[in-house]
């Protein structure tokens, strides 16, 4: 699996690749923003951004901002043309650029992603939500498509009225085994009145419940991923998948068990990994049996 970081923060890109851990950078606008507004004027976003570019050890996913087919593909091309020379390039396109259900640009990315694979620019197809927008990226030629497993996450425990801040904060283990288990349990219940299977397919209650708890089916941001990653397999779709919205390690363990090409990570999240209780348990049970004959070992002639 290769690892992607998910920041434009250049201290972070630099340090990550220093520990030898990152094969590439994805960023945002609003990540960009957060990290120029940080150094209050000091440098251009250009050179900013060819800073991020010359930081990283391989590709840089950089978004456009337009909402046509046309914008986003004079963007994409400016972007490679502009910051290629400094190292790699993949141009983020929204797979779906509408914003308030608007039909006539809904098809607008899948243009634009395109034309510009066609160009042989790579693009990053993003803000991917369903399986479903994930094939369409795939059939327009789009060399990475972007599911967000956070953001589906949220959405779900959006669905059962918890809310982000409140009922469980951002980086929380969003534990789709046991809602499923309690649906499961409740539904169950649900069916103890019902005799025939025409009764319980037909239950307002029992199709309330099978509802809860997913996302048309989708029960979970790694269920997405998993799912994606089942129909690229079974017509050996080229594009790779990169696992992003990644909020915390146990995630990264689990779409690493699914086989996910890329996950672009937070540089938090890559922090958590590296942590265990035992492991500095253990760190500090070795260095209080160092003996001096063992120091000895390590005294330069
Ligand atoms: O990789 C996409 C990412 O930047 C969005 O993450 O946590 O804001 O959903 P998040």
């Amino acid at each position: 699996m290769k690892i992607f970081i998910d920041t434009a923060e250049i201290e972070e890109i630099r340090q990550a690749a220093s520990w030898g851990i990152i094969d590439g950078v994805t960023t945002n606008p609003s990540l960009i923003k957060a990290a120029v507004d940080r150094r209050r004027g000091e440098i251009s976003m250009e050179d900013y951004v060819r800073e991020i570019v010359k930081a990283s050890p391989g590709p840089v996913s950089l978004e456009v901002i337009g909402r046509t087919a046309e914008e986003m593909t004079v963007q994409g091309r400016l972007l490679h043309e502009k910051f290629s020379p400094s190292g790699e390039v993949a141009v983020k396109i929204p797979i779906n650029p509408s914003m308030n259900g608007e039909e006539e640009i809904e098809f607008e990315g899948l243009k634009a992603i395109r034309q510009l694979s066609g160009e042989g620019i790579r693009v990053n197809a993003t803000l991917i939500m369903t399986p479903e927008q994930a094939l369409l990226a795939a059939k327009a030629g789009a060399a990475y498509a972007s599911p967000f497993a956070g953001r589906i996450d949220d959405y779900i425990r959006s669905g059962l009225g918890m809310r982000r801040g409140a009922d469980f904060q951002k980086g929380d283990y969003f534990d789709h085994d046991l809602l499923g288990r309690a649906r499961d349990s409740k539904i169950k219940e649900a069916m103890k009145d019902l005799s025939s299977i025409r009764e319980i397919y037909q239950s307002e209650t029992v199709n309330m419940l099978m509802a809860q708890g997913q996302d048309n089916g989708i029960r979970s941001g790694v269920d997405l991923i998993a799912r994606i990653l089942r129909i690229y397999r079974a017509y050996g779709f080229r594009t790779e998948v990169i696992a992003a919205s990644i909020r915390n390690p146990r995630q990264v363990r689990e779409v690493a068990e699914l086989g996910v090409h890329i996950a672009t990570l937070p540089f938090e999240v890559i922090r958590g990994m590296i942590r265990h209780y035992k492991t500095a348990e253990g760190m500090r049970r070795f260095m209080e049996d160092i003996v001096p004959q063992y120091q000895a070992l390590f005294k330069e002639r």
